[in-house]
């Protein structure tokens, strides 16, 4: 049942005139800890964030930490964990994974060529989010449509063949303005990078700040092309 398109359809519409809050609400209702969230410590992800720690509902959060995010990541990962006492889960990459990757194609593989930046993204991402996902019945995402090229056509819901399982896109439809004013109308920490041109934050090596007028996730793997600039979290099945 849960993996028919038809059902999924069903749902897009029941929820399609919903609040953010009451998607998120709706799942947290139904499937109790087996929905999680998955945190980059973006805006968006701060915003759903914040939007959990007020449903009243328990929940569960998880952070890929690739070994390779900013600084001001690492902090932030610690002031959202004081500010709404919870506990954000960190998930590691496989140490034996990451040492023969290293060794054998260097520290910063990803930019000799795509194929050896989707290994890295592999093993320090789409690996240990299999071991977050393991028994769980969908996660949430703080995806909207309006980031990339790649995302325009992403629904609310959505069925994820890979993992076999729902992901859930309860900003699907905002717009960057309404994420900053639902920041700072209720004081949501945030990455002191978004204020340095850094719009979407990922790995150190692999994002770098946009100028003026350039696409939101210009300064993700800037040396790729955008339709293939997916590090596979959220390819296209
Ligand atoms: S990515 O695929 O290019 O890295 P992006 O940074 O836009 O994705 O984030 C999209 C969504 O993927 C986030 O809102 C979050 O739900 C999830 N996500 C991305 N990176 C991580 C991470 N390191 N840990 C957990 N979830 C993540
Ligand atoms: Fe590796 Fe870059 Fe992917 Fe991070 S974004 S996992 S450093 S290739």
């Amino acid at each position: 049942m849960e993996n028919n398109s038809q059902y999924v359809d069903s749902l897009n519409a029941l929820l399609n005139d919903s609040t953010a809050e009451e998607i998120i609400a709706h799942f947290l209702k139904e499937y109790g800890s087996r929905f999680c969230f998955g945190t980059s410590l973006g805006a968006e992800d701060q915003v759903i964030t914040y939007m959990l720690s007020q449903s009243g509902l328990p929940f569960d959060i998880f952070t890929l930490d690739t070994g390779r995010l900013f600084p001001e990541t690492y902090d932030l990962i610690d002031r959202t964990n004081a500010k709404y006492r919870i506990k954000i889960k960190t998930m590691f990459p496989d140490y034996g994974e990451v040492e023969n990757m290293v060794n054998e194609h260097g520290i910063n593989l990803f930019y000799k060529s795509i194929d050896l930046r989707k290994q890295c993204c592999q093993i320090r991402k789409l690996n240990p989010l299999k071991r977050a996902l393991e028994g769980k019945a969908g996660w949430f995402t703080g995806l909207r449509r309006s980031q990339s090229v790649t995302r325009t056509d992403m629904q609310i819901v959505e069925w994820d063949a890979n993992s076999a399982m729902f992901k859930v896109n309860p900003l699907i439809n905002w717009s960057e303005e309404d994420v900053w004013n639902y920041i700072h109308q209720n004081k949501i920490p945030y990455n002191p990078l978004h204020d340095k041109g850094f719009p979407s934050i990922g790995c150190q090596p692999c994002t770098r700040a946009i100028e003026k007028g350039e696409d939101l996730r210009a300064g993700r793997w800037w040396w790729e092309n955008p339709d293939t600039k997916e590090c596979g979290l959220h390819a296209k099945k």
